[in-house]
């Protein structure tokens, strides 16, 4: 017998139990997303690779070491599994004129994005992200709007212990002065530097305030900070950003040494952290990225955006025991028939149930009454339906109640009002809410 196949390490299947609860979640999402004014993008998941190295920055971890990346055997182009969506965003962006043609955009995205790192709980290799892109937006104001739809997300959500925190990472200048008093002072400690940070103090000696060895965190910690080299501008901008913050109630915490592990970013950078999923606790994090369009051939447009980890939140959903989600789906009516003529009927009893909203199992594989009964009564559905010869020939159907209560025979014309009568009363028709969309179990 051959081997079978597993999915590759870090890539999840999401089986229909757990993958119900991320559409009510995605619905969720849409729904708020839209309520901020955020339009949909979907961009390729495979982008030619020079696009990641020049927006995320050849000396970050994701570029040197986590990119699934690989020649097209047909014409040998470099290309790259997305790693995350920003970078993806603001090339379909250019390339589609998209700001210049219609003023600022507020977009969003949700999908799979992929990096190879070390898998262990709440990180994998393929994850999803929904993520939140401002582009051709300057001021600080879009900073907070982003901040605050988060933390009303979050409260939708019913999310517990979630902290933000937030840091200002200046202008290309300022940074370029905080990098030369780093680069003085780490050379001075050159001899406590592991290799990944000697590898980066001329080139990138940001990230080494980025590091995880926890060898170096006194030295980390004791370096020249990027705030005392801000000038007048970005302090007003950020100073502006928590004046937003405070005044919609959202507590934060300044994180003088939060750089984020991508080089695009600029000013307003931030993060939202739980302690409640273990050493991979941000949920959620992004930033301003005014250089980043300009940086792949664009004109130059300032840019906000987030994105959160979409396992990640949902883990938190799930452990703060608020999912909405109350099960796994059930039909309405289960549809079972015998004979030919009985067959042909209950495809169009089906149909017909369905265009009033029904959700309708029909029996499929044969069998005796009997036994698609048991199925029936396995499917949760409350109703059967019920069609043999005798039934077929007068053109009518039985309506079963399987849950307790009386049987009913019906013409097939009358059946989608019975059906209804039968599962929610006589008065369903005349109170449905849903603005005459028919009825539903309450299923997604
Ligand atoms: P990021 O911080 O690299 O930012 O990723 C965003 C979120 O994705 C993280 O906060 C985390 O929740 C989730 N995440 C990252 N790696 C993994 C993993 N291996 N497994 C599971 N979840 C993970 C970005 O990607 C930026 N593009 C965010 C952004 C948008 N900045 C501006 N706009």
């Amino acid at each position: 017998m051959s081997q079978t196949l597993q999915a590759v390490r870090g890539m999840n299947d999401i089986l229909p139990d757990e993958a119900e609860i991320w559409e009510t979640f995605e619905d969720i999402v849409r729904d708020w997303l839209k309520s901020y004014g955020y339009r949909p993008l979907r961009t390729p998941i495979v982008e030619p690779t020079p696009l990641f190295r020049r927006a995320i920055g050849e000396f970050t971890d994701i570029v040197e070491k986590e990119m699934y990346s690989f020649e097209d055997a047909l014409n040998g182009e470099k290309l790259t599994l997305r790693p995350e969506g920003t970078a993806g965003c603001a090339r379909a962006a250019i390339q589609h004129n998209l700001v210049a043609s219609g003023g600022p955009q507020r977009l969003y995205y949700h999908g799979p994005v992929f990096r190879h790192e070390r898998p262990q709980k709440g990180r994998y290799r393929q994850f999803h992200q929904i993520g939140a892109e401002a582009l051709g937006f300057a001021g600080p104001d879009i900073d907070a709007e982003l901040v605050i739809m988060c933390a009303r997300l979050w409260e939708r959500l019913g999310l517990a212990d979630i902290r933000l925190e937030l840091n200002s990472l200046g202008s290309a200048a300022e940074r370029a002065s905080h990098r030369a008093a780093l680069v003085s002072y780490f050379e001075k400690h050159r001899e406590r530097l592991d290799e990944d940070s000697l590898r980066r103090l001329r080139a990138n000696p940001l990230r080494i305030l980025d590091t995880k060895n926890p060898a170096m965190r006194e030295l980390v910690e004791a370096a020249p900070k990027l705030a005392d080299h801000l000038g007048d501008e970005s302090r007003a901008h950020f100073e502006a950003v928590q004046g937003l913050l405070r005044e919609a109630g959202i507590p934060f915490r300044v994180n003088h040494r939060l750089v984020r592990g991508l080089d695009y970013y600029n000013r307003t950078v931030i993060e939202w952290v739980t302690g409640r999923l273990g050493a991979q606790g941000t949920v959620c994090a992004g930033g301003r990225y005014d250089g980043l369009v300009e940086q792949l051939g664009g004109k130059p447009m300032p840019a906000a955006g987030f994105a959160m980890g979409v396992e990640r939140v949902l883990a938190l959903w799930r452990e703060s025991g608020e999912t909405e989600y109350t099960g796994s789906w059930t039909p309405d009516i289960y549809v079972a028939y015998l004979g030919e003529r009985a067959q042909r009927l209950a495809f169009h009893a089906a149909e017909t149930m369905r265009d009033t909203g029904l959700d309708v199992l029909l029996h499929c594989g044969g069998g005796s009454f009997k036994s698609q009964m048991k199925k029936a009564d396995h499917s949760g559905a409350p109703l059967a339906l019920v069609i043999g010869d005798d039934e077929a020939a007068a053109g009518e159907v039985s309506i079963k109640p399987l849950r307790g209560g009386g049987q009913r025979r019906v013409p097939l014309a009358a059946l989608a009002d019975a059906v209804v009568d039968m599962l929610y009363g006589e008065d369903a028709e005349d109170n449905d809410e849903d603005g005459g969309q028919g009825v539903s179990n309450g299923g997604i």
